[in-house]
Protein backbone atom coordinates (compact mmCIF):
# COMPACT_ATOMS: atom_id res chain seq x y z
CA UNK A 1 0.00 0.00 0.00
CA UNK A 2 1.57 3.84 -0.77
CA UNK A 3 1.29 6.40 0.92
CA UNK A 4 -1.97 7.43 2.89
CA UNK A 5 -4.08 10.10 1.82
CA UNK A 6 -6.28 12.59 3.73
CA UNK A 7 -9.26 10.79 2.47
CA UNK A 8 -7.88 7.61 3.26
CA UNK A 9 -7.49 6.38 -0.39
CA UNK A 10 -3.97 5.19 -1.17
CA UNK A 11 -3.11 5.45 -4.88
CA UNK A 12 -2.30 1.96 -5.31
CA UNK A 13 -6.19 1.47 -4.32
CA UNK A 14 -8.41 -0.26 -7.30
CA UNK A 15 -11.11 1.19 -7.98
CA UNK A 16 -13.97 0.85 -10.80
CA UNK A 17 -14.49 3.27 -13.51
CA UNK A 18 -16.85 3.28 -16.62
CA UNK A 19 -16.81 4.92 -19.70
CA UNK A 20 -20.28 5.83 -21.03
CA UNK A 21 -20.55 5.52 -24.97
CA UNK A 22 -23.48 6.64 -27.38
CA UNK A 23 -25.43 3.62 -28.99
CA UNK A 24 -23.53 2.18 -31.21
CA UNK A 25 -20.39 3.19 -30.19
CA UNK A 26 -19.52 0.15 -27.66
CA UNK A 27 -17.28 -1.87 -29.27
CA UNK A 28 -15.27 1.51 -30.53
CA UNK A 29 -15.18 3.03 -27.12
CA UNK A 30 -14.12 -1.03 -25.67
CA UNK A 31 -10.99 -0.65 -28.30
CA UNK A 32 -10.02 2.84 -27.03
CA UNK A 33 -9.93 1.70 -23.64
CA UNK A 34 -7.31 -1.19 -24.54
CA UNK A 35 -5.67 0.68 -26.52
CA UNK A 36 -4.87 3.46 -23.69
CA UNK A 37 -4.03 0.41 -21.65
CA UNK A 38 -7.22 -1.06 -19.67
CA UNK A 39 -7.71 -5.10 -20.91
CA UNK A 40 -10.45 -6.54 -18.87
CA UNK A 41 -13.35 -4.31 -20.21
CA UNK A 42 -16.85 -5.57 -19.58
CA UNK A 43 -20.15 -3.98 -21.48
CA UNK A 44 -23.26 -3.81 -19.90
CA UNK A 45 -26.03 -1.15 -21.60
CA UNK A 46 -23.26 1.33 -22.52
CA UNK A 47 -21.55 1.41 -19.71
CA UNK A 48 -17.59 0.00 -20.30
CA UNK A 49 -16.71 -1.15 -16.80
CA UNK A 50 -12.46 -1.28 -16.41
CA UNK A 51 -10.61 -1.97 -12.87
CA UNK A 52 -8.41 1.10 -13.07
CA UNK A 53 -6.19 3.05 -9.93
CA UNK A 54 -6.69 7.01 -9.16
CA UNK A 55 -4.64 8.10 -11.37
CA UNK A 56 -6.33 6.91 -14.26
CA UNK A 57 -8.97 8.71 -13.69
CA UNK A 58 -7.13 11.86 -15.43
CA UNK A 59 -5.64 9.05 -17.87
CA UNK A 60 -8.89 8.33 -19.35
CA UNK A 61 -10.70 11.43 -19.61
CA UNK A 62 -7.43 13.15 -21.71
CA UNK A 63 -7.40 10.01 -24.13
CA UNK A 64 -11.02 8.79 -24.55
CA UNK A 65 -11.96 10.67 -27.79
CA UNK A 66 -15.23 8.38 -28.66
CA UNK A 67 -16.94 7.92 -25.11
CA UNK A 68 -19.23 10.20 -23.41
CA UNK A 69 -18.21 10.84 -19.93
CA UNK A 70 -15.80 8.44 -17.64
CA UNK A 71 -17.80 7.35 -14.48
CA UNK A 72 -16.24 6.07 -11.19
CA UNK A 73 -18.58 3.28 -9.90
CA UNK A 74 -19.50 3.68 -6.21
CA UNK A 75 -21.41 0.57 -5.68
CA UNK A 76 -23.92 -1.64 -7.40
CA UNK A 77 -26.66 -3.38 -5.47
CA UNK A 78 -30.19 -4.90 -5.82
CA UNK A 79 -32.85 -1.95 -4.21
CA UNK A 80 -36.44 -2.87 -4.34
CA UNK A 81 -37.30 -0.42 -1.45
CA UNK A 82 -36.69 2.91 -0.88
CA UNK A 83 -35.35 1.73 2.76
CA UNK A 84 -33.19 -0.22 0.97
CA UNK A 85 -31.86 2.30 -1.44
CA UNK A 86 -31.12 4.48 1.36
CA UNK A 87 -29.27 2.04 3.78
CA UNK A 88 -27.17 0.57 1.21
CA UNK A 89 -26.47 3.96 -0.39
CA UNK A 90 -25.22 5.23 3.25
CA UNK A 91 -22.77 2.18 3.62
CA UNK A 92 -20.77 3.38 0.57
CA UNK A 93 -17.39 5.17 0.85
CA UNK A 94 -18.79 8.89 0.08
CA UNK A 95 -15.95 10.12 2.55
CA UNK A 96 -12.90 9.27 0.80
CA UNK A 97 -14.21 11.13 -2.31
CA UNK A 98 -16.31 13.86 -1.50
CA UNK A 99 -14.06 17.05 0.66
CA UNK A 100 -16.02 19.04 3.32
CA UNK A 101 -17.23 21.93 1.55
CA UNK A 102 -18.00 19.25 -1.64
CA UNK A 103 -21.29 20.75 -3.42
CA UNK A 104 -23.19 17.49 -4.62
CA UNK A 105 -26.44 17.12 -6.39
CA UNK A 106 -28.04 13.87 -7.65
CA UNK A 107 -29.06 12.90 -10.86
CA UNK A 108 -31.06 9.58 -11.84
CA UNK A 109 -32.88 7.17 -14.14
CA UNK A 110 -34.89 4.17 -13.89
CA UNK A 111 -35.53 1.44 -16.14
CA UNK A 112 -38.28 -1.46 -15.38
CA UNK A 113 -37.72 -1.61 -11.36
CA UNK A 114 -39.85 -1.25 -8.62
CA UNK A 115 -38.36 1.95 -7.35
CA UNK A 116 -39.56 3.68 -10.58
CA UNK A 117 -40.38 7.26 -9.68
CA UNK A 118 -36.45 8.93 -10.14
CA UNK A 119 -36.99 12.33 -8.38
CA UNK A 120 -37.92 10.16 -4.59
CA UNK A 121 -34.64 8.11 -5.95
CA UNK A 122 -32.55 11.48 -6.74
CA UNK A 123 -33.80 12.41 -3.11
CA UNK A 124 -33.02 9.19 -1.20
CA UNK A 125 -29.65 9.26 -2.38
CA UNK A 126 -29.01 12.99 -1.46
CA UNK A 127 -30.52 12.13 1.82
CA UNK A 128 -28.27 9.21 2.75
CA UNK A 129 -25.09 10.92 1.18
CA UNK A 130 -25.45 13.98 3.00
CA UNK A 131 -25.88 12.30 6.41
CA UNK A 132 -22.94 10.16 6.00
CA UNK A 133 -21.29 13.00 5.17
CA UNK A 134 -22.12 15.09 8.06
CA UNK A 135 -21.83 12.24 10.65
CA UNK A 136 -18.24 11.94 8.89
CA UNK A 137 -17.04 15.81 9.72
CA UNK A 138 -18.74 16.04 12.27
CA UNK A 139 -21.49 18.88 11.26
CA UNK A 140 -24.95 19.64 10.74
CA UNK A 141 -25.32 20.35 7.35
CA UNK A 142 -22.90 20.22 4.57
CA UNK A 143 -21.99 23.91 3.00
CA UNK A 144 -21.53 22.91 -0.40
CA UNK A 145 -19.61 25.43 -1.28
CA UNK A 146 -16.64 23.66 -3.19
CA UNK A 147 -15.46 21.47 -5.58
CA UNK A 148 -18.64 19.81 -7.75
CA UNK A 149 -19.58 15.89 -7.55
CA UNK A 150 -22.36 14.86 -9.90
CA UNK A 151 -23.62 11.42 -8.57
CA UNK A 152 -25.96 9.25 -10.65
CA UNK A 153 -28.14 6.82 -9.30
CA UNK A 154 -29.06 4.75 -12.36
CA UNK A 155 -31.44 1.78 -11.71
CA UNK A 156 -31.74 -0.92 -14.26
CA UNK A 157 -34.35 -4.60 -13.68
CA UNK A 158 -33.95 -3.28 -9.41
CA UNK A 159 -30.04 -3.23 -9.89
CA UNK A 160 -28.82 -0.02 -8.64
CA UNK A 161 -25.90 1.50 -9.72
CA UNK A 162 -24.43 4.54 -7.82
CA UNK A 163 -21.52 6.43 -9.72
CA UNK A 164 -19.84 10.27 -9.67
CA UNK A 165 -19.47 11.84 -12.72
CA UNK A 166 -15.44 12.55 -12.82
CA UNK A 167 -15.83 14.28 -16.23
CA UNK A 168 -18.49 17.21 -15.87
CA UNK A 169 -22.10 16.96 -15.86
CA UNK A 170 -22.40 20.31 -17.87
CA UNK A 171 -19.40 19.15 -20.44
CA UNK A 172 -19.25 15.90 -21.48
CA UNK A 173 -15.98 14.48 -23.18
CA UNK A 174 -17.42 15.63 -26.52
CA UNK A 175 -16.14 18.93 -25.30
CA UNK A 176 -12.46 19.36 -26.37
CA UNK A 177 -12.30 23.15 -26.35
CA UNK A 178 -11.32 23.94 -29.97
CA UNK A 179 -14.63 24.37 -31.37
CA UNK A 180 -15.57 27.99 -30.15
CA UNK A 181 -17.92 28.38 -33.49
CA UNK A 182 -19.86 25.66 -35.62
CA UNK A 183 -22.16 25.62 -38.46
CA UNK A 184 -25.56 24.45 -37.91
CA UNK A 185 -26.46 20.80 -37.52
CA UNK A 186 -22.57 20.25 -36.24
CA UNK A 187 -21.78 16.67 -35.40
CA UNK A 188 -20.18 16.10 -31.63
CA UNK A 189 -16.61 15.83 -31.67
CA UNK A 190 -17.03 12.09 -29.72
CA UNK A 191 -19.16 11.23 -32.73
CA UNK A 192 -17.18 12.65 -35.86
CA UNK A 193 -13.73 10.93 -33.97
CA UNK A 194 -15.77 7.86 -34.31
CA UNK A 195 -16.47 7.94 -37.68
CA UNK A 196 -13.08 8.38 -38.24
CA UNK A 197 -12.40 5.36 -35.86
CA UNK A 198 -14.64 3.40 -38.47
CA UNK A 199 -13.22 3.66 -41.32
CA UNK A 200 -9.82 2.48 -40.33
CA UNK A 201 -8.54 5.90 -42.28
CA UNK A 202 -4.55 6.26 -41.39
CA UNK A 203 -2.25 9.02 -41.55
CA UNK A 204 -0.98 7.55 -44.49
CA UNK A 205 -4.00 7.78 -46.58
CA UNK A 206 -5.80 10.79 -48.36
CA UNK A 207 -8.93 12.18 -45.98
CA UNK A 208 -12.20 14.21 -47.86
CA UNK A 209 -14.87 15.16 -46.20
CA UNK A 210 -16.96 17.32 -48.98
CA UNK A 211 -19.32 18.98 -46.95
CA UNK A 212 -17.52 20.24 -43.70
CA UNK A 213 -19.41 22.49 -41.90
CA UNK A 214 -17.66 23.65 -38.86
CA UNK A 215 -14.81 20.70 -39.99
CA UNK A 216 -15.06 18.30 -37.14
CA UNK A 217 -14.19 15.32 -39.13
CA UNK A 218 -11.50 16.63 -40.47
CA UNK A 219 -10.27 18.05 -37.52
CA UNK A 220 -10.87 14.90 -35.40
CA UNK A 221 -9.33 12.86 -37.86
CA UNK A 222 -6.11 15.38 -37.82
CA UNK A 223 -6.02 14.89 -34.06
CA UNK A 224 -6.03 10.81 -33.79
CA UNK A 225 -3.28 11.10 -37.17
CA UNK A 226 -0.96 13.27 -34.88
CA UNK A 227 -2.23 11.15 -31.78
CA UNK A 228 -2.98 14.47 -29.73
CA UNK A 229 -5.41 13.49 -26.85
CA UNK A 230 -8.31 15.29 -27.02
CA UNK A 231 -8.87 16.21 -23.63
CA UNK A 232 -5.52 18.16 -23.63
CA UNK A 233 -7.07 21.44 -23.58
CA UNK A 234 -9.86 21.38 -21.24
CA UNK A 235 -10.76 21.26 -17.36
CA UNK A 236 -12.98 17.86 -15.77
CA UNK A 237 -14.84 18.05 -12.87
CA UNK A 238 -12.80 15.49 -11.01
CA UNK A 239 -9.68 18.13 -11.11
CA UNK A 240 -11.37 20.04 -8.00
CA UNK A 241 -11.35 17.14 -6.23
CA UNK A 242 -8.74 16.61 -3.50
CA UNK A 243 -8.37 12.78 -4.01
CA UNK A 244 -7.68 13.28 -7.70
CA UNK A 245 -4.18 14.90 -7.09
CA UNK A 246 -2.93 17.37 -8.94
CA UNK A 247 0.26 15.34 -9.85
CA UNK A 248 -2.22 12.74 -11.41
CA UNK A 249 -3.45 15.32 -13.88
CA UNK A 250 0.33 16.57 -14.57
CA UNK A 251 1.29 12.94 -15.14
CA UNK A 252 -1.18 11.94 -17.52
CA UNK A 253 -0.77 15.18 -19.18
CA UNK A 254 3.36 15.05 -19.71
CA UNK A 255 2.51 11.34 -20.90
CA UNK A 256 -0.08 12.63 -23.68
CA UNK A 257 2.26 15.40 -24.69
CA UNK A 258 5.13 12.68 -25.26
CA UNK A 259 3.00 10.64 -27.15
CA UNK A 260 2.33 13.25 -29.86
CA UNK A 261 3.83 13.10 -33.15
CA UNK A 262 4.50 16.18 -34.82
CA UNK A 263 6.23 14.96 -38.21
CA UNK A 264 3.16 13.14 -38.79
CA UNK A 265 2.43 14.01 -42.64
CA UNK A 266 -1.19 14.06 -43.09
CA UNK A 267 -3.17 15.43 -45.83
CA UNK A 268 -6.83 16.11 -45.10
CA UNK A 269 -9.32 18.21 -47.54
CA UNK A 270 -12.58 19.29 -46.56
CA UNK A 271 -14.67 21.88 -48.36
CA UNK A 272 -18.26 23.09 -48.04
CA UNK A 273 -20.47 25.34 -50.03
CA UNK A 274 -21.05 27.92 -47.52
CA UNK A 275 -17.60 29.90 -47.58
CA UNK A 276 -18.72 31.25 -43.69
CA UNK A 277 -18.15 27.82 -42.41
CA UNK A 278 -15.29 26.88 -44.08
CA UNK A 279 -14.02 30.41 -42.46
CA UNK A 280 -14.97 28.73 -39.12
CA UNK A 281 -14.00 25.29 -39.99
CA UNK A 282 -10.66 27.41 -40.41
CA UNK A 283 -10.27 29.37 -37.16
CA UNK A 284 -11.00 25.18 -35.21
CA UNK A 285 -8.50 23.95 -36.93
CA UNK A 286 -5.63 26.94 -35.74
CA UNK A 287 -7.45 26.51 -32.39
CA UNK A 288 -6.90 22.71 -32.47
CA UNK A 289 -3.30 23.24 -33.22
CA UNK A 290 -3.68 21.20 -36.69
CA UNK A 291 -4.38 23.47 -39.25
CA UNK A 292 -1.55 22.62 -41.12
CA UNK A 293 -2.97 18.87 -41.86
CA UNK A 294 -6.06 20.13 -43.49
CA UNK A 295 -6.63 22.20 -46.49
CA UNK A 296 -10.04 23.76 -46.02
CA UNK A 297 -11.69 25.69 -49.62
CA UNK A 298 -14.77 26.79 -51.07
CA UNK A 299 -17.10 23.88 -53.35
CA UNK A 300 -20.09 23.03 -54.13
CA UNK A 301 -20.35 19.39 -54.27
CA UNK A 302 -22.25 19.39 -57.27
CA UNK A 303 -19.39 20.77 -59.13
CA UNK A 304 -16.81 18.00 -58.52
CA UNK A 305 -15.83 16.47 -61.37
CA UNK A 306 -13.45 13.37 -60.39
CA UNK A 307 -11.81 12.97 -57.33
CA UNK A 308 -8.45 14.53 -56.63
CA UNK A 309 -6.48 11.22 -56.43
CA UNK A 310 -6.91 7.75 -56.34
CA UNK A 311 -7.13 5.16 -52.92
CA UNK A 312 -9.03 8.53 -50.91
CA UNK A 313 -10.91 7.99 -48.38
CA UNK A 314 -14.50 9.55 -48.09
CA UNK A 315 -15.97 10.51 -44.75
CA UNK A 316 -18.92 13.08 -44.68
CA UNK A 317 -22.00 13.97 -42.99
CA UNK A 318 -24.33 15.32 -45.41
CA UNK A 319 -27.49 17.68 -44.43
CA UNK A 320 -30.18 16.04 -43.35
CA UNK A 321 -33.24 17.89 -45.33
CA UNK A 322 -35.91 17.99 -42.34
CA UNK A 323 -37.45 20.95 -44.33
CA UNK A 324 -39.91 20.46 -47.40
CA UNK A 325 -38.04 21.15 -50.49
CA UNK A 326 -34.81 20.08 -49.40
CA UNK A 327 -35.05 16.47 -49.78
CA UNK A 328 -34.62 16.56 -53.35
CA UNK A 329 -31.65 18.76 -53.25
CA UNK A 330 -29.99 15.93 -50.59
CA UNK A 331 -31.20 13.13 -52.91
CA UNK A 332 -28.90 15.40 -55.59
CA UNK A 333 -25.77 15.55 -53.09
CA UNK A 334 -25.79 11.47 -52.76
CA UNK A 335 -26.14 10.75 -56.40
CA UNK A 336 -23.36 13.05 -56.90
CA UNK A 337 -21.18 11.50 -54.11
CA UNK A 338 -22.07 7.77 -56.00
CA UNK A 339 -21.02 9.38 -59.19
CA UNK A 340 -17.88 10.66 -58.38
CA UNK A 341 -16.44 8.92 -55.25
CA UNK A 342 -18.75 5.39 -55.25
CA UNK A 343 -17.53 4.55 -59.46
CA UNK A 344 -14.35 5.13 -58.11
CA UNK A 345 -13.21 1.65 -56.65
CA UNK A 346 -10.14 2.60 -55.30
CA UNK A 347 -11.88 4.98 -52.81
CA UNK A 348 -13.58 3.87 -49.46
CA UNK A 349 -16.56 6.26 -48.85
CA UNK A 350 -18.47 6.37 -45.76
CA UNK A 351 -21.84 8.50 -44.76
CA UNK A 352 -23.52 9.48 -41.90
CA UNK A 353 -27.16 9.79 -42.73
CA UNK A 354 -30.66 9.71 -41.54
CA UNK A 355 -32.07 9.71 -45.45
CA UNK A 356 -33.48 6.06 -45.86
CA UNK A 357 -33.09 6.68 -49.73
CA UNK A 358 -29.29 6.95 -49.44
CA UNK A 359 -27.71 3.62 -51.01
CA UNK A 360 -30.46 3.64 -53.74
CA UNK A 361 -29.29 7.80 -54.50
CA UNK A 362 -25.81 6.72 -54.16
CA UNK A 363 -26.60 4.31 -56.69
CA UNK A 364 -24.96 1.01 -54.74
CA UNK A 365 -25.47 -1.25 -51.74
CA UNK A 366 -23.46 -0.14 -48.73
CA UNK A 367 -20.49 -3.20 -47.78
CA UNK A 368 -21.97 -2.30 -44.22
CA UNK A 369 -24.31 -0.38 -42.57
CA UNK A 370 -24.32 0.65 -38.69
CA UNK A 371 -27.42 1.85 -36.77
CA UNK A 372 -26.08 5.07 -34.68
CA UNK A 373 -27.30 7.48 -32.95
CA UNK A 374 -26.39 11.90 -33.75
CA UNK A 375 -27.91 12.80 -30.55
CA UNK A 376 -31.77 11.96 -30.68
CA UNK A 377 -31.60 11.04 -34.56
CA UNK A 378 -31.60 7.61 -35.69
CA UNK A 379 -28.70 7.68 -38.41
CA UNK A 380 -26.95 4.79 -40.49
CA UNK A 381 -23.43 4.90 -41.05
CA UNK A 382 -23.16 3.39 -44.87
CA UNK A 383 -19.65 1.83 -45.11
CA UNK A 384 -18.29 1.41 -48.75
CA UNK A 385 -14.86 -0.38 -48.97
CA UNK A 386 -12.52 0.64 -51.61
CA UNK A 387 -9.18 -1.13 -53.00
CA UNK A 388 -6.48 -0.90 -51.29
CA UNK A 389 -3.29 0.87 -52.27
CA UNK A 390 -0.40 -2.01 -53.01
CA UNK A 391 2.51 -1.61 -50.12
CA UNK A 392 4.71 -0.48 -52.87
C1 LIG B 1 -24.77 18.58 -41.52
S1 LIG B 1 -23.71 19.83 -42.04
C2 LIG B 1 -22.11 19.20 -41.73
C3 LIG B 1 -21.71 19.45 -40.31
C4 LIG B 1 -20.29 19.07 -40.02
N1 LIG B 1 -20.10 17.63 -40.03
C5 LIG B 1 -19.87 19.65 -38.67
O1 LIG B 1 -19.59 18.88 -37.74
O2 LIG B 1 -19.89 20.87 -38.52
C6 LIG B 1 -23.83 19.75 -43.77
C7 LIG B 1 -22.99 20.79 -44.54
O3 LIG B 1 -23.18 20.59 -45.93
C8 LIG B 1 -23.02 21.85 -46.58
N2 LIG B 1 -23.62 21.77 -47.92
C9 LIG B 1 -24.94 21.74 -48.25
N3 LIG B 1 -25.07 21.65 -49.59
C10 LIG B 1 -23.81 21.61 -50.13
C11 LIG B 1 -23.29 21.51 -51.44
N4 LIG B 1 -24.09 21.46 -52.51
N5 LIG B 1 -21.94 21.48 -51.60
C12 LIG B 1 -21.11 21.55 -50.53
N6 LIG B 1 -21.56 21.68 -49.26
C13 LIG B 1 -22.88 21.70 -49.04
C14 LIG B 1 -23.70 22.82 -45.63
O4 LIG B 1 -23.24 24.14 -45.87
C15 LIG B 1 -23.34 22.24 -44.26
O5 LIG B 1 -22.22 22.91 -43.74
Amino acid sequence: MGEQLENNIVPNDKIKLAAISAFGLEAIVKRELNDIGFQDVTADNGWMYFDAGIQDIPKANINLRCADRVMLIMGQFEAYSFEELFDKTYELNWENWIDKDGKFTVKGKSIKSKLYSTPDCQAIVKKAVSKKLCEHYDVEWMPETGAEYTILISIHKDVATVSIDTTGAREGLFKRGYREKSTEAPLKETMAAALVKLSYWNKDRILYDPLCGSGTIAIEAALIGRNIAPGLNRTFASMGWKAVKDEYWKNAKIEARKNIDFDADIKIYASDINPKAIKIAQENAIEAGVDDCIEFFVKDVNKIIEPMCPYGILITNPPYGDRIGEVEEIQKIHKKLGRVFGKDRTWSCYVITSVETFEKDFGRKADRKRKLFNGDVRVDYYQYYGERPSKE
